[in-house]
């Protein structure tokens, strides 16, 4: 298909709006509540998307063949408080449903969090696929959720994606999308990466020394030997477990064996670290998820999170989350710059990135990926 009219809904800063273009669409409305999100998507194509979808009138909106929509995904996120369709952020769907009643137009792209398909034991997907196919459209008997990793891009990023198609479009009952397998460690981090920025964006002193003395660690007692998180607190402790929740019980019983077996290799490193009393309490805590992959964590992806650190392979990137903290690239002590989270989201590198480094982070993670875009539209178009 080509030459086609497109809208976007709930638009960010246009991930969207990209692929649509790349495949021969032109935009002809978009919404976009956040200020911020808003000036970096006028900046880029032109058009200014500054409104809450749920005052405009449908009729207001032009005439167009493709509706695309990444709706909020707080109210079915993990993160979230799980509330759904009760969350009025989850009946934001409501406003697509009502912009599809009336305009009907032939395909529509939904875009949310993976949870969306398992919140509330499926209810919430079940009334989403229902009220789509009330309105007439033809979509896939199942969610289809995708990552980008899937599509040769870096990132660990599992999201699902709503196609449909108008029933009067089409004879078709259901559709098919053919996935690329799922297989991970087949793409490299390295990829994304922007020479420019290796000086820029250097972790911190504390945070360097930090990681050398876990890099010691898992080098002491042997990497193949941390299969569950590390509570370096629990180390040398013998209190009563029998109040904690097992899961709590079962981590500090293993961090307790590992003690015991290493004892004397950890007492010397606690003694060199100062006990680790100059760590940030969460720094004491720290997950090895690079299994044999790799050897030191230099080598590795790095995630400074709010349960602990955590160490991956440097095949794939975590999904950018908009309130988590940007990756660290082990191998260049540096986290990533606002160009290489444009990298991970297939941004094109002529896009126009927000002069606010936190904003920037910000509205990439909340992006949808445009190559996994233009990958599942492209065959939407290619079968109806
Ligand atoms: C998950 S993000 C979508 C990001 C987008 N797909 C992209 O590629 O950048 C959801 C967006 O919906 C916007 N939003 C939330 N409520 C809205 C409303 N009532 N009207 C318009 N936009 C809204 C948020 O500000 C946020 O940018």
């Amino acid at each position: 298909m080509s030459h086609f009219r497109f809208i976007d809904l709930f638009a960010g800063i246009g991930g969207f709006h990209i692929a649509m273009h790349n495949l021969g669409g032109k935009c002809v409305f978009a919404s976009e509540i956040d200020p911020y999100a808003a000036n970096t998507y006028k900046m880029n194509f032109g058009i200014d998307p500054l409104c809450d979808i749920r005052t405009l009138d449908e009729k207001a909106i032009p005439n167009h063949d493709v509706l695309c929509a990444g709706f909020p995904c707080q109210a079915f996120s993990k993160a979230g408080k799980q509330e759904g369709f009760d969350d009025t952020r989850g009946t934001l769907f409501f406003e697509i449903k009502r912009i599809l009643k009336y305009h009907k137009p032939k395909y529509i792209i939904l875009e949310n969090v993976r949870n969306l398909t398992s919140h509330d034991k499926g209810r919430t997907w079940m009334v989403i696929s229902e009220s789509l196919k009330e309105l007439g459209y033809v979509i896939t008997e199942r969610p289809l959720i995708v990552s980008p990793h899937q599509v040769g891009v870096p990132q660990l990023r599992e999201r699902v994606f709503i196609l449909g198609v108008y029933s009067s479009a089409t004879k078709k009952r259901g559709l098919h999308f053919d996935l690329p397998p799922s297989h991970r460690n087949q793409t490299n981090g390295i990829t994304i990466l922007n020479e420019k920025s290796q000086k820029d964006y250097a972790i911190s002193q504390y945070e360097e020394y930090v990681l050398s003395a876990w890099d010691e660690f898992i080098k002491g007692v042997g990497r193949l030997n941390l299969g569950f998180p590390i509570w370096a607190n629990e180390f040398g402790k013998s209190y009563n477990l029998d109040s904690l929740p097992g899961w709590k019980a079962n981590f500090i019983l293993k961090n307790r064996k590992l003690y015991s077996q290493n004892k004397a290799y950890i007492d010397k490193w606690l003694e060199k670290h100062n006990n680790l009393t100059d760590f940030v309490p969460t720094h004491t805590k720290f997950e090895w998820q690079a299994g044999e992959y790799i050897t030191s964590i230099w080598d590795g992806i790095i995630q400074f999170r709010p349960s602990g650190i955590r160490v991956k392979r440097p095949t794939e990137f975590p999904a950018l989350v908009a309130m988590v903290h940007n990756p660290v690239v082990g191998w260049e002590k540096r986290r990533l710059s606002p160009r290489e989270v444009a990298n991970l989201q297939s941004f094109p590198s002529d896009f126009i990135i927000n002069s606010n480094t936190q904003q920037a982070y910000r509205q990439f993670g909340n992006a949808v990926n445009v190559k996994v875009v233009e990958f599942l539209a492209q065959q939407l178009f290619d079968q109806v």
